[in-house]
């Protein structure tokens, strides 16, 4: 279980988070959904530490994120499977190497054999076999954004973050990777926690949804229940998203 406890986060003059307070129960898919800019990737990373708040906290199955030592949020983290926005795959290196890469950096116990395997097993997973030797200037946009998803799933983590998995996909495309989504969390059963400004997306692959508006969370509910709700920030948010 994930909880976010009254968090807050400025950068300089600009209050980015101004509470935020969130429960994501173990094995759900939540979808964190909110204007452009209005701190759900800052979120994400005071979720597996990579930011600390000013104040407030994030509890991980009962232990305070902010608290913890080097070693033991080093440990943390190889519980988390991270899909940055953008995917971020080095190009001087191959497909294998990239999708390797959190086995090697966080120095598992791994053979070089049995990190062959792993990045064989979930290059298929994504659809993606026989990929290892291309490089990424040689992928479409979906193609890497896989690449980047077997990458945060080589650790096997039982929560993986998706920071706007399908921004700047075609439908077609976008519709694959949520479906994609949905098949990790059904047959893995992780913890999910996707950014997303993709309604579609939303209805498609979410539990329930959070939307962030003005530093704090707005809304929780079912998709049915955002759609429905007759509360007017939240039918502007709806409206624009829905024609970008
Ligand atoms: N490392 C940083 N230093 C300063 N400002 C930042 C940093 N990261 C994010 N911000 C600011 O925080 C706000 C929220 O950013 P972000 O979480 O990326 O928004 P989004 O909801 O689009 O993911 C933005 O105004 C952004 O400029
Ligand atoms: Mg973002």
């Amino acid at each position: 279980m994930i909880k976010i406890i009254d968090l807050y986060k400025s950068f300089g003059n600009n209050k980015v988070l101004r509470g935020v307070n969130l429960t994501i129960p173990q094995g759900e898919t939540f979808a964190i959904i909110g204007r452009s800019g209005c701190g759900k990737s800052v979120l994400l990373k005071h979720i597996v530490g990579l930011m600390m708040p000013d104040s407030g906290y994030v509890e991980i199955e009962g232990k305070r994120v902010d608290k913890l030592t080097k070693k033991e949020l080093y440990e943390l983290r190889k519980k988390f499977g991270f899909l940055f926005q953008g995917a971020a795959l080095f190009d001087s290196m191959t497909v294998e190497e990239n999708v390797a890469l959190p086995l090697v950096e966080n120095d598992y116990d791994f053979s070089e054999e049995e990190i062959k395997r792993l990045v064989e097993e979930k290059l298929e997973l994504v659809g993606l076999p026989g990929t290892q030797n291309l490089k990424p200037a040689e992928l479409s946009g979906g193609m890497k954004k896989r690449v980047g998803l077997a990458r945060a799933l080589v650790t096997e983590p039982e929560y993986i973050l998706y920071d706007e998995p399908t921004t700047g996909l075609d439908p077609i495309m976008s519709d694959s990777i949520d479906n994609l989504i949905k098949k990790l969390a059904d047959q893995l059963n992780v913890t999910s926690i996707v950014v997303t400004h993709d309604m579609f997306s939303v209805k498609n692959v979410a539990d329930k949804i959070a939307m962030m508006h003005e530093g704090k969370i707005y809304f929780v509910g079912t998709a049915e229940e955002l759609m429905n709700s007759n509360d007017e920030t939240i039918q502007t948010f709806i409206n624009r998203t829905e024609k970008l």
